[in-house]
């Protein structure tokens, strides 16, 4: 595509400030218009992008030729209204995660990009940081070994949000991390969470991703613990590695570290060889992810190239957060995925945003 790539923005409020802080700055992109239900919420964003026209009216939007894509940062439960309507309108999509609170939901709108062939890319933002494709780089080099098992920490004190809990709100981009990092889909989920500070949103989860090869991944999400932390620890049989995102530049340690059982010995003692060698903290690209993220976007627009973060890994993302509030409604059991893909009429369907345990 030639010329200048028109964008609107829909939702603007903490989060979309930053997704229009970036995108205003891309340039061979302009913001045409910013959309928001919020009056204030316009006004304020406006100085940050003074050229672009303000409304609350989704359709002033969509009906503007000149606008080629919209970014949606809106909550989740109006993803898939907007999305739904701009790519109706013909226009390509940006929109936050998750894509949307039903799979099949998330299955129409990946349809409806594909047949109309418009863009459709989910902000899962870490999907685009250097660091986790480093880490790819590293599992394909056989570095690590064949991976075992991971385990991830997305914990702080806030945002503290009462239309989603913190299973839908924090964990996709462990999920969509783990299942890149992994190469496969789970086959089932399980989850345990509790509400301790608004019935029916649980603030706490400790969700189980189990793959049919036997590895597995541990998630777990708060807003409601002391600590900012934001690790992925990756289990090899040669080597293991943690990503700690709240390290400024020493993101990666690669550690020389593994056990192995030796057969032929008598003695338990004997049997069991640790090895516990070097440490490495590799040099990494410390490239912003937003800043990535919203330039591809533009990039696979205006190349017609592929999306990196696209709908059907949406799609994909949804299933796994549905399936794990299910396994929270069922008290923890392991909710196998096949369950979400087949649930798609209304009356089946489950409320997908909060499981049902309150403490
Ligand atoms: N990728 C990330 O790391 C990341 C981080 C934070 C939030 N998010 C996601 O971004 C989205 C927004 O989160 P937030 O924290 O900015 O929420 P927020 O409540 O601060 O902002 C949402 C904005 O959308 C507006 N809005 C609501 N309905 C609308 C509609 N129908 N049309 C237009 N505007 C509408 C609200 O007035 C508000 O200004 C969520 O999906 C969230 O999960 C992503």
């Amino acid at each position: 595509m030639d010329g200048e790539i028109g964008l609107g923005m829909v939702g603007v409020g903490s989060w979309g400030a930053n997704l229009l802080r970036n995108f205003a700055a891309q340039e061979d992109a302009r913001v045409r218009w910013i959309c928001d239900v919020d009056e204030r919420m316009l006004a304020r964003r406006q100085r940050t992008c003074p050229g672009a026209s303000i409304t609350t009216s989704l359709d002033d939007v969509l009906n503007d030729p000149q606008v080629n894509a919209v970014v949606i940062a809106t909550p989740a439960p109006e993803h898939f209204s907007c999305a739904w309507a701009a790519l109706e309108a013909g226009k390509h999509v940006f929109v936050e995660k998750p894509l949307t609170l039903r799979a099949c939901e998330a299955e129409r709108l990946a349809n409806a990009a594909d047949c109309r062939g418009l863009k459709l890319m989910v902000g899962h933002l870490l999907r685009h940081h250097p660091v986790v494709e480093y880490v790819r780089r590293l599992i394909d080099a056989g570095e690590l070994g064949d991976i075992r098992y991971a385990y991830t920490q997305r914990v702080n004190l806030g945002i503290v949000r009462s239309n989603e809990n913190a299973w839908w709100s924090l964990a996709p981009h462990d999920i969509s991390v783990i299942c890149y990092l992994f190469d496969a889909v789970p086959e089932r989920v399980s989850v345990q969470g509790r509400c301790f500070l608004q019935p029916g949103v649980e603030d706490l989860a400790f969700g189980m991703l189990h793959f049919a090869d036997g590895r597995v991944a541990h998630i777990h999400v708060s807003w409601l613990d002391p600590y900012k932390i934001r690790r992925l620890t990756l289990v090899g049989t040669q080597k293991m590695l943690a990503f700690d995102d709240m390290e400024a530049a020493e993101k990666v340690r690669l550690y020389d570290k593994g056990a192995h059982i030796r057969q032929e010995t008598t003695s338990y003692a004997e049997a069991v060889q640790v090895r516990s060698g070097d440490v490495l903290i590799p040099k990494v690209d410390l490239s912003e992810p937003l800043q990535r993220e919203c330039r591809r976007f533009i990039q696979a627009i205006r190349e017609d190239g592929s999306v990196l973060s696209d709908g059907w890994s949406g799609v994909e993302v949804v299933r796994i957060l549905e399936a794990g509030s299910e396994s929270l409604r069922r008290g923890g059991i392991a909710v196998a995925l096949e369950e979400i893909a087949v649930r798609r009429t209304p009356q089946e369907e489950t409320p997908a945003l909060v499981g049902a345990n309150q403490e």
